[in-house]
């Protein structure tokens, strides 16, 4: 999207982002979780941030239940909301890396476009980590119910059943949580989290 407005200029901060990691002593980005309802964003993402909390890490969680209560309340679910949601929150990744925070973002995000979208919005501390977890596992877990509702008609476009997802093609990591337990995909993580953002 262009800036609509004119008159405006940018004002650089004096504190520079690496001034900022240093205090940390990690630096901060972006792990962009994606995946089908139901793939485990939601339980991982608040399950790293209590963990990263812990051990002193400056880490918070985007969630996008919470997100559509507030900022974006007045966004629906057809393919043009879906896009205005995601570039939302991808500035606001970018913000929240720009004040040195390891962001844990928990989107379905269905769009490659919109995905890429908010990788340049917040640059090279984006990772895209890919829930993998096929329909048939989602559905059976339904931990919200909402297949069910979907199947029975009850919610429009919903992502699997009457909406598309399209797979990342190259996540900078996998994680098979079809397969693997809670505990392992956090324990991968938390290497994960340790090695990227390392001063
Ligand atoms: N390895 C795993 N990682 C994450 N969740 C897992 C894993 N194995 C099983 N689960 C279960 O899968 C479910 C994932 O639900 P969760 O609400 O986290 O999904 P979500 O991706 O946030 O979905 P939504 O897009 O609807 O918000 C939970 O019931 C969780 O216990
Ligand atoms: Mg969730």
């Amino acid at each position: 999207m262009g800036i609509k407005s004119r008159n405006i200029t940018a004002v650089p901060h004096r504190v520079k982002v690496q001034e900022r990691w240093r205090v940390n002593n990690h630096k901060g980005g972006v792990l962009w979780f994606t995946g089908l309802s139901g793939s485990g964003k939601t339980t991982l993402a608040f399950e790293l941030e209590k963990i990263l909390f812990s051990e002193g890490y400056h880490a918070y969680v985007l969630d996008g239940d919470n997100i559509r209560q507030g900022l974006s309340s007045d966004l629906g679910f057809n393919h043009e909301d879906r896009t205005e949601n995601i570039r939302r929150i991808g500035e606001v990744a970018a913000l929240f890396t720009g004040a040195g925070t390891i962001v844990l973002s928990a989107f379905i995000s269905p769009y490659r476009s919109d995905r890429s979208l908010a990788r340049k919005a917040v640059g090279e501390s984006f990772h895209e980590i890919y829930l993998s977890a096929n329909l048939g596992i989602c559905e059976a877990r339904d931990t919200k119910g909402l297949y069910k509702k979907a199947h029975n008609g009850e919610i429009p476009n919903f992502t699997g059943v009457s909406a598309p997802y399209e797979c990342p093609t190259s996540p900078d990591l996998t994680i098979d949580t079809e397969n693997l337990s809670i505990e392992d995909s956090t324990t991968f993580l938390m290497h994960y989290i340790k090695r990227v953002f390392k001063m």
